[in-house]
């Protein structure tokens, strides 16, 4: 599905790590934008019907054979056009400029002299700090050119065509290194392609509300549930649009959180009324998991457990027709459909569970141009409760990869008044927004420990926190001491079979976020 917005920016990208930083940037300015592939046609474009054009940066070189290039006309469509790193190379180059490679790769922050007369620098200051981050410049511009700032370095850091609409930024603006990046990206969209920057998440709401009842005319909807963001957006999005014609399954697989199916229940039966089937799965899935202790054939053993309930229940919900899934914009370009190209393969790893197609539902994905942040917007605008719209990540296959080893009641019991514990005491803190994902892993090990006169062997609790943008790379989060004290004395005292509790200082790479 694309957004019916009228007003809208294409970013074409190069392959650039910050394509999506740049659409984020642009979102922020109140200006709908969607990445397309670089190499899309200037007729594409025109059916898009955009008000401007920004071109990404890349890892390659514009001179290198095979290098990614752009149809050279899109520069003379008159449609604004913003080239950045790369995307400034290509342009000057298609009006006979020189791109060279420096001699040392530049990458870091420098010092912008600036004409600040241009419209595009208007509120900035004459010298500022940018990013810089390229192994190649332009070296000279031809005569349809004029310079509108240098570093010591880079005598082109930025250009404007004389005639055309069309400007460069060498530097980088849409990265928080550039400070003034902002307002410079705010002067290309307001005052070089004349966009309003009213773009709401509240008409993106009301533009999917009609039309997703086009769509699903009288037909109904299924919407798997799993207590996290994502299908809790996509549920109470649809619920707006379609009512009782709604029906969730929330499979309880025996591996949620403390009280999630209560939670769920409660937003999904109170607060919107919607058909929630809970199917209670707890002893299938723990039967299937008996005696297996291998991360992989866990993750596969509930995949497999969770499309049979999802299939048994969804068999009984009569004229079922469309399947709704809170898929999300990095997932679409991360899959590399987003690029004008046909529709999304969802990466299993972000998807509930992941159903396959013989299931022989159509897919319904309205978040498909959204980022996280903008989801958890509009799940406040649609008035899910800020908890569970602001609640951290859980992996499809739950508590069993938290409980190293063999799966079984007991253990995950422990694990459960652990981890609740944990985040009881991060939020009493202030730090679970601040924070990206926080969880009690069960290890499977005993120590030996001590209380009163008598010597215990019991289970020892990881505690894992973690500070991350994009979940590939993440930190180990710096916990104030004496909140990690109040967590590991409540586990000890508290959770029974416990009597240590450590704290997982490992950055991912090399670690990973979860510990199976
Ligand atoms: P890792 O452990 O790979 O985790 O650093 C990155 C993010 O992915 C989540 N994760 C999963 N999510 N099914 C999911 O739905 C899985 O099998 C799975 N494994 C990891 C993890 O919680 C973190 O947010």
């Amino acid at each position: 599905m694309t957004s019916i917005s009228r007003e809208r920016v294409l970013i074409l990208d190069f392959g650039s790590q910050y394509a999506q930083l740049i659409a984020r940037r642009v979102r922020e300015q109140n200006v709908y934008c969607e990445i397309v592939r670089h190499d899309i046609s200037v007729e594409r474009i025109k059916e898009h019907n955009p008000q401007g054009l920004i071109l990404s940066g890349s890892p390659s070189s514009v001179y290198e054979e095979g290098s990614p290039k752009c149809d050279p006309e899109l520069f003379t469509m008159g449609l604004p056009v913003l080239g950045i790193c790369y995307g400034m190379q290509l342009a000057t180059e298609a009006f006979g400029g020189q791109v060279q490679s420096t001699l040392t790769r530049e990458y870091g922050r420098a010092m912008l002299t600036v004409d600040t007369s241009s419209n595009l620098f208007q509120n900035t200051s004459d010298q500022q700090q940018v990013w810089m981050s390229h192994g190649d410049q332009v070296a000279n511009i031809s005569e349809d050119f004029t310079a509108l700032a240098y570093t010591d370095t880079c005598p082109f850091a930025a250009v404007k065509h004389n005639e055309l609409p069309v400007y460069g930024l060498q530097f980088h603006p849409e990265v928080t290194h550039s400070p003034e990046g902002g307002e410079i990206l705010k002067n290309f969209l307001l005052n070089i392609c004349g966009l309003s920057g009213t773009w709401k998440l509240e008409d993106f709401a009301d533009e999917t509300i009609a039309r997703i009842r086009e769509q699903v005319g009288d037909k109904r909807v299924i919407c798997g549930l799993s207590g996290g963001v994502d299908s809790s957006v996509v549920a109470a999005l649809l619920y707006k649009a379609i009512g009782d014609q709604l029906a969730c399954i929330l499979v309880d697989n025996g591996l949620l959180r403390k009280n999630e199916q209560a939670a769920v229940i409660e937003a999904f039966t109170n607060h919107f009324q919607t058909d929630l089937r809970v199917v209670q799965g707890e002893a299938r899935f723990l039967d299937r998991l008996a005696g297996i202790s291998e991360p992989q054939e866990k993750r596969k053993r509930i995949g497999y457990e969770f499309i049979e309930c999802f299939k048994e229940e969804a068999q009984t919900i009569e004229n079922a027709h469309f399947l709704a899934q809170g898929t999300l914009y990095p997932d679409v370009i991360e899959s590399g459909a987003a690029p004008d190209g046909p529709a999304a393969t969802i990466k299993l790893h972000h998807n509930v569970g992941g159903l396959p197609e013989e299931l022989g539902f159509e897919l319904i994905e309205p978040l498909r141009d959204l980022f996280k942040d903008e989801v958890r917007r509009l799940g406040i605008e649609l008035g899910l409760p800020e908890h569970l719209v602001w609640r951290h990540p859980f992996p499809g296959p739950g508590l069993a990869v938290r409980c190293l080893g063999e799966v079984s009641k007991d253990r995950l019991d422990i694990l459960r008044e652990a981890d609740a514990i944990a985040i009881e005491e991060i939020q009493a803190a202030g730090l679970y927004r601040e924070t990206s994902q926080a969880f009690a892993v069960l290890l499977p090990v005993q120590s030996v420990g001590v209380m009163g006169d008598a010597r215990t062997y019991e289970d020892a609790i990881a505690i894992r926190c973690v500070n991350t943008d994009d979940f590939m790379t993440a930190d180990w989060s710096r916990l104030p001491y004496d909140l990690l004290a109040t967590i590991s004395t409540r586990v000890i005292n508290e959770v029974k079979g416990v009597n240590r509790v450590c704290y997982d200082i490992s950055s991912k790479p090399p670690a990973t976020i979860e510990w199976e």
